[in-house]
């Protein structure tokens, strides 16, 4: 074997010892974190598995399509799956946002169709709410498996009973519509942030974005995978009833 040959053969090794590198502890981590997905991988950044601590980010409020977008376009990057909780009037116009949420492995949820109170309400009007959020849901995406998160996390035994979901709240809540103090925020969830935990944003504000993206990195680099709201309990086998209400998924 000449010179140069050689270094092609090092060079072949070297490109398949990193190859490895990449995909091992991705591979690792999706046969014993997480159950099988169909097609996206959650959360392909990190590149050292560890022992699996999970989080969930919930974005409230949106489509925005400015902050929206972009939140999309920062977690794309990052390939970082979120849970979006939708007002149901805001989709129109929005529909290609909400494709986009599904094509790039995000759940979907329904946060009420004009963001009022759901406790109290009766039948008819909570069918206004919640039942004509699904639809429109439903039209624009061709799916119904929905999660739902009343506005202010506001829970009776009415929206129990028909809700036809999940009621998912949240463990962490940096309050990023109080003063949309991007640094603040920042250092609330960084301090409290722990395995299992469900963050709560609303990505209708740029500030909320920047700092869940910057979030999202400062936990990464300590060894976090995020995850959808179905993933995060999948993987803590809690199954999600309807009308049930979920907090978190501690280990
Ligand atoms: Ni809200």
């Amino acid at each position: 074997m000449d010179g140069i040959h050689k270094k092609e053969a090092k060079a072949g090794l070297s490109a398949f010892a990193l190859l490895l590198a990449i995909t091992l502890p991705w591979l690792g981590y999706s046969l014993l974190c997480l159950p099988q997905r169909d097609s996206v991988p959650a959360d392909a950044y990190v590149e050292t598995p560890g022992q699996c601590k999970l989080i969930a980010l919930t974005f409230d409020d949106g489509p925005r399509r400015s902050t929206t977008t972009a939140l999309l376009d920062g977690l794309a990057e990052r390939g970082v799956p979120a849970t979006f909780f939708l007002i149901g009037e805001q989709v129109p116009g929005n529909e290609d946002i909400l494709r986009r949420m599904d094509e790039e492995g995000h759940q979907i949820g329904i946060h009420s169709y004009t963001h009022v109170k759901l406790t109290g309400l009766n039948r008819a009007d909570f069918s206004e709410e919640v039942g004509r959020t699904r639809t429109v849901l439903k039209n624009a995406l061709g799916h119904n498996d929905f999660l739902l998160r009343p506005p202010y996390g506001m829970v009776d035994a009415g929206v129990r009973r028909r809700a036809g979901a999940p009621i998912i709240l949240w463990s962490v809540d940096p309050e990023d519509w109080k003063d949309q103090d991007g640094e603040r925020e920042y250092q609330q969830i960084i301090t409290e942030a722990k395995d299992g935990d469900i963050l709560l944003f609303h990505d209708i504000f740029p500030t909320s974005v920047e700092t869940a993206l910057r979030v999202v990195d400062t936990l990464h680099a300590q060894g976090y995978y995020f995850v959808t709201i179905p993933d995060l309990f999948a993987a803590r086998g809690i199954p999600l009833k309807n009308g049930e209400v979920y907090w978190n998924a501690y280990p």
